[in-house]
């Protein structure tokens, strides 16, 4: 069975049926939330990163070297890894989809800003979401830093798990991400990137209120492992 493990803001490890090891935004060791520390994880085959800022991509050269994982984002951001000294990036660009080994992705629209955390500007960067299909069947939306955008509806009916922001300030707001759901209807919503630091606290109840009966909103906390059934 696919797993999801929740790690503290935007940061998840996916393991998937055929037991790659997936980690999606990095930041771990700075991160006030995280259950874990870079010095607990030894064996990851994926890093997908939405955008550079440190938030999401703070561990990411750092742990690309310790496992030899290939780094996946936007062109910009895997050639800043690989000047960084990693060694197996595969870049995309928005809109674009690749067939990887675990499962296809695909870069989607984020309104957001960009920079790269360490980068003295010469790699420019756009944010991105990410629409991953397991070879198991799971369909996973992670949106990134995302504000709302219309481009959410473009996913209507592909999407199984959506990983929304609900922090505000940054990101969407519960009731801008309770209209995500809306306009994406996915079977299961988890939210993230709240609760990090103080201009981020929400309840995540309220997020649950919001969006009704129109998805099941699964709550985690730092740590905790959902279970990715098809269609669940
Ligand atoms: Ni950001
Ligand atoms: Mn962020």
């Amino acid at each position: 069975m696919a797993t999801l493990t929740w790690h503290g803001h935007s940061c998840f490890t996916l393991v998937t049926d055929e037991g790659q090891r997936v980690m999606i935004d990095p930041w771990i060791d700075e991160n006030p939330a995280a259950n874990i520390k870079t010095s607990d994880i030894d064996a990851l085959d994926y890093i997908l990163v939405s955008h550079g800022h440190s938030d999401h991509f703070d561990d990411c050269v750092k742990l690309a070297k310790k496992t030899g994982a290939t780094v996946i984002s936007t062109y910009e951001l895997v050639s800043f890894c690989q000047s960084q000294g990693v060694e197996k990036g595969h870049g995309m660009n928005i809109g674009g989809a690749y067939m990887f080994d675990f499962g296809r992705v695909k870069l989607t629209p984020a309104l957001h800003t960009g920079s790269i955390s360490g980068d003295d500007g010469s790699h420019t960067t756009d944010p991105a979401g990410f629409l991953i299909s397991l070879n198991g069947g799971q369909r996973v939306y992670h949106a990134g830093d995302t504000a709302l955008i219309m481009d959410l509806q473009l996913l209507n009916g592909l999407v199984d798990i959506a990983i929304l922001p609900i922090g505000d300030n940054f990101t969407m707001g519960p009731e801008d991400a309770a209209r995500a759901v809306e306009m994406i209807e996915p079977s299961v919503v988890i939210p993230m990137h709240y609760n990090t630091f103080p201009v981020i606290e929400q309840n995540p109840e309220g997020f649950r209120t919001l969006v009704g009966d129109r998805a099941k909103v699964v709550i985690m906390k730092p740590g905790d492992t959902f279970e990715i059934g098809v269609n669940s």
